[in-house]
């Protein structure tokens, strides 16, 4: 995600991130409950639990948590460990610092929030489609 930024870019996320570790089997974020911090997975795995169908899983590189910071709104999904987990923690506010430092940093959100988006439809019309046959 980081890829791109410049050595000024690093050292500010450096000093507003912080590393966390967690066990396999702990509930990160729950749905329906608030939270403040946005995590970018550093090591490990973790599932996304979907209302219904199969969970999704996210991988190093990839980041949770966005949702709630970006609109406010509850968790909009329970996120669980896989694996023994190294997180970069970021809080709210300074979410916010990020997205003002590091520009290209919104638009990686944008660009897969659309994902997500466009996944979840693929996900409803193939229940759909499966209710209609049952
Ligand atoms: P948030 O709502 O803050 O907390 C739960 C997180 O799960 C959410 O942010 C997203 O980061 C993530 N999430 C929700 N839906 C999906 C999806 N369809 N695919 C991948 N991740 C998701």
């Amino acid at each position: 995600m980081f890829e791109e930024c410049s050595e000024r870019q690093l050292r500010s996320i450096a000093k507003i991130a912080r590393v966390v570790d967690a066990p396999a089997g702990t509930a990160i974020a729950r749905v329906g409950e608030p939270g403040n911090e946005f995590y970018l997975i550093l090591d490990g795995t973790v599932s996304v639990d979907l209302s219904g169908g199969k969970p999704v899983s996210l991988r190093p590189g990839e980041f949770f948590g966005e949702m709630r910071l970006l609109g406010g709104d509850p968790r909009s999904a329970t996120v669980v460990t896989d694996t023994p987990v190294r997180l970069l923690v970021i809080t709210r506010e300074n979410f916010s610092v990020l997205r003002k430092e590091v520009p290209d940093f919104t638009q990686i959100l944008l660009v897969t929030l659309s994902r997500r988006v466009r996944h979840a439809e693929q996900r409803a019309d193939r229940m759909g489609a499966a209710s209609a046959i049952l």
